[in-house]
């Protein structure tokens, strides 16, 4: 568009506001009127300026939410005039956002079941003035289950065991479900226990007591956690644990370390009363026979016995050569 047009365009803006009429219809601002955001999670509110012209520059830009009835309205972001203020987990959506950029976006960091309800945007550009309304539902989801059981592990056949399925994170009170693994629903054998964790999320324990766990039954259980309308958002299995697990491999090991160590320790100490016995004995036996002549010592010396093992030897080299 050439200059001359846009003149055209500015000066018709200047009559229209002079003549008092809405210059509106210069510049528009579209939106999407409804959002559903989950907790904890980034969400943009999408709104980008649709003027009729071209070459418009953005002079203020106000993002606030209603206030319900007794609260006062929040402005969560306001431009104004090369200046912006910005209340924090709020910001434009676009990371180097200028006052040429249609895209006025509004973006939530870490959205909170605090941040539902209807937000207002305000925009005023060179040619016109638009606003526009969203509504914003936030929905919390259970996060997928953590299992755990009791005794931890080295449970023993025909004992009895008991199961954890736990889960958090949801904004209402949720269902946990049970099955065995041959898909049959244990969940009315379990007790589910539902906390609030803060003002707004729920924490779900349930327990499933095994009474006699064995190899040929059930050995791997499965939960399902829903929401209160019954949809599920999380599974888990768990392998009801027989053998010690890894996690308890130091105490196996120091275990049969000292199981080991015990017959060691037994046939060590046998062997060194042997010896000692046997030394006891030889002494005896040398005084013995030192108390009766001195000659047939050399014969228990061991040297014959010696060489009668170097001739073995050699006759078995001879026989082989
Ligand atoms: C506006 O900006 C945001 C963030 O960069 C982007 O996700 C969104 O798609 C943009 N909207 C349009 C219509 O370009
Ligand atoms: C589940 O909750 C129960 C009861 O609060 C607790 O004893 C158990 O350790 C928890 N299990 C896991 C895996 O968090
Ligand atoms: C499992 O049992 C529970 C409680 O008895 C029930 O509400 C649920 O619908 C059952 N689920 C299935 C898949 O059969
Ligand atoms: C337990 O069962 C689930 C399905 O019900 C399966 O996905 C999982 O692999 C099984 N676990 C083991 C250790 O067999």
């Amino acid at each position: 568009m050439t200059s001359a047009t846009s003149l055209l365009f500015f000066a018709i803006h200047l009559a229209c506001i002079s003549t008092g009429n809405s210059s509106e219809s210069f510049v528009k601002l579209e939106c999407k009127t409804e959002y559903h955001g989950v907790y904890g999670q980034q969400l943009i509110l999408g709104c980008i300026v649709k003027p009729v012209v071209v070459d418009v520059t953005i002079i203020t830009v106000t993002w606030k939410r209603m206030g319900a009835a007794a609260k006062a309205d929040a402005n969560l972001l306001e431009y104004h005039k090369e200046k912006r203020e910005l209340t924090p987990g709020f910001t434009f959506a676009e990371p180097s956002w200028n006052k040429k950029n249609m895209n006025v976006s509004l973006l939530l960091t870490n959205t909170k079941m605090a941040d539902k309800g209807e937000y207002e945007c305000m925009v005023t550009t060179d040619v016109g003035i638009a606003t526009a309304t969203i509504s914003l539902s936030v929905t919390a989801m259970y996060k997928s289950p953590t299992m755990s059981s009791s005794p931890e592990n080295c449970i023993k056949q025909n004992t009895g065991v008991t199961i954890f399925c736990n889960s958090t994170g949801g904004h209402q009170k949720g269902l946990i479900w049970w099955f065995d693994e041959f898909g049959t629903n244990c969940t009315g054998s379990a007790e589910l226990v539902a906390k609030k964790t803060d003002d707004t999320l729920f924490s779900l324990s349930s327990k499933l007591t095994v009474l006699k766990a064995t190899y040929s039954g059930s050995t791997n259980y499965s939960c399902t956690v829903h929401n209160t309308n019954g949809v599920q958002e999380g599974k888990a299995s768990f392998e009801i644990p027989f053998v010690c697990s890894a996690g308890s491999k130091d105490d196996f090991a120091s275990d049969s370390t000292t199981q080991w160590l015990a017959p060691v320790g037994v046939i060590g100490s046998l062997v060194i009363g042997l010896l000692a016995a046997l030394l006891i004995f030889k002494r005896r036996s040398v005084q013995r026979a030192r108390r009766q002549s001195t000659f047939p010592l050399m014969s228990h010396s061991g040297h014959p016995t010696d060489r009668h093992h170097d001739d073995e030897a050699e006759g078995n080299a001879i026989l082989t050569v």
